[in-house]
């Protein structure tokens, strides 16, 4: 990773750090186990990437970071955390490891676990509701995001079909469809509720929505890659998960070599629609790059 896109997503992760501190209750706010559940899996150490997004698709409309967009990412960071949660449970994917830690409900128990997860995402929604944007756009935030987690192509529909394609020889159609959904969709969202926050118009929201489709695609093959090359302790997750359970995953209908171009791919073929922002998409640009670069 070069030094540049490091310091930013460093920067971007710092910011979004301090607001969740500042919006999520303290551990010893009643009930005491809830929040302490919520933390544990906040703060476990995640790369904060979706925030980042946010932000440099901020920095893309905007020319320049715009003030309070640290809450968009920290509410979009609380959604996906409370995925994660849900995710590792018994139920769905049964992880005990979590960003280096042990998962939620291993830690909390299951009960405690759902419910944080619960808790995560309706906190995420007031947030949102209280963001520094003019109305309109807080409202069209709030429209995109919820759309983007639901279950029509967003983040719930993909994880269904992710756990009901266990097993099934998957079709480059199915894992397209899983992983445009399951991932895909809160990363795109992530990139478009940025602009939007930054006042992007409808032209602009289209090129940020290509963008962030393609990029969205690239990190969940990646994701795919790394469980079969990476160990757990690098990933902070158990590697090697997807083969044992049978998942529909891209190596398993592309193999490795192939998904390590589509992912590449994507990113160049993503970058096309930043053309009219010029230098003003770097950083955007360069950590979407980052996205298929990274190592966990
Ligand atoms: C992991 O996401 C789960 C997927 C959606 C593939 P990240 O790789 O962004 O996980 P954290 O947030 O850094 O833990
Ligand atoms: C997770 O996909 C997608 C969501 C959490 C919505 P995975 O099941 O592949 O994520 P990891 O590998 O457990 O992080
Ligand atoms: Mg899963
Ligand atoms: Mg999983
Ligand atoms: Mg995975």
């Amino acid at each position: 990773m070069s030094a540049d896109v490091k310091s930013l997503i460093q920067e971007g992760a710092d910011l979004t750090d301090r607001a969740l501190e500042e919006l999520i209750p303290s551990a010893d706010t009643v009930p005491t186990s809830i929040h302490g559940a919520m933390r544990h899996s906040v703060f476990a150490g995640g790369k904060r990437l979706r925030p980042v997004l946010a932000m440099q698709a901020g920095v893309t409309i905007a020319g320049a970071l715009p003030a309070g967009i640290e809450r968009l990412g920290a509410a979009l960071e609380m959604l996906h955390t409370y995925s994660l949660i849900h995710d590792d449970l018994p139920a769905l994917d049964n992880d005990d490891l979590r960003r280096g830690k042990p998962t939620c409900h291993v830690a909390f128990g299951e009960a405690i676990a759902i419910l944080a997860g619960d808790a995560l995402q309706t906190r995420a929604f007031e947030v949102l509701a209280h963001l520094d944007s003019p109305p309109a756009a807080t409202v069209h935030i709030i429209q995109l995001v919820s759309n983007a987690i639901g279950t029509v192509e967003g983040m719930i529909g993909g994880q269904v079909l992710d756990i009901e394609s266990e097993r099934l020889k998957p079709t480059p159609e199915l894992v397209e469809a899983i992983h445009r959904a399951k991932t895909g969709a809160l990363i795109r969202v992530s990139v478009v509720a940025g602009g939007v926050y930054a006042g992007a118009d409808a032209a602009d929201v289209a090129r940020l929505d290509t963008f962030g489709r393609k990029a969205g695609l690239a990190f969940q093959i990646v994701d795919d890659v790394l469980d079969l090359t990476e160990d757990s302790e690098h990933l902070g997750k158990t590697a090697g998960k997807d083969q044992a359970t049978e998942k529909a995953t891209w190596p398993a209908v592309y193999g490795i070599e192939q998904s390590r171009r589509d992912a590449a791919q994507l990113v160049d073929e993503a970058f096309a629609a930043l053309q009219p922002y010029g230098s003003r998409a770097d950083g955007l640009k360069s950590v979407a790059r980052y996205l298929v670069d990274r190592k966990n």
